[in-house]
């Protein structure tokens, strides 16, 4: 991975001055970007992976090869030895080493870390999460405030499921070079203000969320790409025009692939991921009677420090 952190380091310092890559109007800076990118992209989930000992203390070692995985896909999958400690600061004092501290206060996340579980009863039981059922494609936060967006999601494994429960994840950046390269006019529709609209989250006639309009993509004000995204087709408003209908279709088609980006992986207990939000969705899983799966996630309006 030391080839791909000098390539990003290339990356920075040509595209500081050819400008942003993600500006439709800079074809330049853009074919440079998605030339570095793509070389020598990873092929196989085992090349995310990196082993580390202490979650608290990460070696430099451990560390550099995290971030270079983070630079090049913008996710890393950890693999720990703290088995099925239970322990939630364990995920929290990792997440501090990658500069993050303001946890997304979401529903569900009592002290902003959600246990991801089976829970019966109504309060959550609305809520997929809290269920065992597939979980389509998705970015966490999308129906967060535009002002309050995801940039970084980080999973932790206490404990997988019996069976089941196996993440796809992809690069969001790489669903981005898929539709640009199709069609730029998709990335001009999915890059408007009211492409995409979550409907207003009413329970027993009282509004717990307002219904939430923006886009797939943007850039932040630091230069990077978000995305912001659902596949679901109830609970959700598109544009009605034609290129953005078929940029949807596009993206779906896509994420239905077997796309050799597509990574899929099923964390282990002492496992996790960290990520700038990129696009994942979640099998459906069994739980036993005494194996039952158990994830702590966390999200953070930062992104990742330095990637
Ligand atoms: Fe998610």
């Amino acid at each position: 991975m030391n080839a791909v952190k000098r390539q990003t380091n290339k990356q920075f310092v040509e595209s500081f001055h050819l400008g942003n890559p993600f500006n439709l109007d800079n074809d330049k800076a853009y074919q440079l970007w998605r030339e570095i990118k793509l070389e020598n992209y990873p092929e196989n989930v085992a090349d995310l992976i990196v082993e580390i000992n202490n979650p608290a203390v990460l070696t430099n070692t451990e560390l550099n090869d995290i971030q270079a995985r983070l630079l090049k896909t913008n996710m890393a999958v950890y693999a720990g030895n703290t088995g099925n400690n239970a322990d939630k600061n364990i995920p929290v004092k990792l997440t501090e080493q990658f500069g993050l501290s303001e946890l997304d206060a979401n529903v569900g996340a009592d002290d902003g870390i959600t246990s991801l579980k089976v829970v019966s009863g109504r309060e959550r039981g609305t809520y997929v999460h809290y269920t065992n059922n597939a979980i389509q494609w998705h970015t966490d936060g999308y129906y967060n405030a535009l002002e309050q967006q995801i940039s970084a999601l980080f999973l932790h494994c206490v404990s997988p499921a019996a069976d089941g429960g196996e993440n796809a994840l992809l690069d969001h950046e790489i669903a981005y070079i898929h539709l640009r390269d199709k069609n730029p006019g998709y990335i001009e529709a999915l890059m408007a203000k009211d492409v995409m609209c979550i409907p207003a989250n009413i329970e027993k006639k009282e509004e717990i969320r307002p219904a939430r309009t923006g886009p797939v993509f943007s850039v932040m004000p630091d230069g990077n790409l978000h995305m912001r995204y659902v596949a679901r087709t109830h609970g959700i408003e598109w544009k009605k025009d034609d290129v953005t209908q078929t940029a949807v279709k596009t993206l779906k088609t896509f994420l239905a692939s077997d796309s050799p980006y597509i990574f899929r992986a099923t964390l282990q207990s002492g496992q996790g991921l960290i990520s700038n939000n990129v696009l994942h969705d979640r099998s459906g899983f069994e739980d036993a009677e005494d194996i039952k799966r158990l994830l702590y996630r966390l999200r953070y309006y930062q992104r990742l420090a330095n990637t």
